[in-house]
């Protein structure tokens, strides 16, 4: 029988030349960048903590299943003010922890 929370969620996160691999389950963190910022220590990451004001949660999507559930907020208008551009760069604060980010590969941009 099933305890029913399972670590579904797999993220590999690549930050200063060392992998990760992240195991997480729906909902655990308010967003992607908090399960980061728990699980790896990066100097200077998240510091609004996930306000999407501070920009230094920015990251690079490398590979992907499906794409990640992302919250409706400000953070592409930060990340246009940042110059950044790409469509697979993006805020890990506004990306929500669900089954959509599963297989999530990333890599930390700051
Ligand atoms: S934690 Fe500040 S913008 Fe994401």
């Amino acid at each position: 029988m099933s305890s029913g929370r399972t670590e579904d969620i797999t993220v590999q996160v690549t930050y200063d030349g060392q992998q990760h691999e992240l195991r997480t389950y729906s909902n655990e963190y308010r967003s992607l960048m908090m399960l980061i910022y728990d699980r790896i220590y990066i100097e200077g990451f998240g510091e609004c903590l996930g306000m999407g004001k501070c920009g230094t949660c920015v990251i690079e999507i490398t590979e992907k299943k499906q794409n990640p559930t992302a919250y409706e907020r400000n953070g592409d208008a930060n990340l246009l003010r940042a110059g950044r551009q790409n469509k697979n760069i993006c805020l890990s604060c506004q990306l929500m922890i669900d089954e959509q980010l599963d297989g999530l590969t990333v890599r930390i941009l700051i």
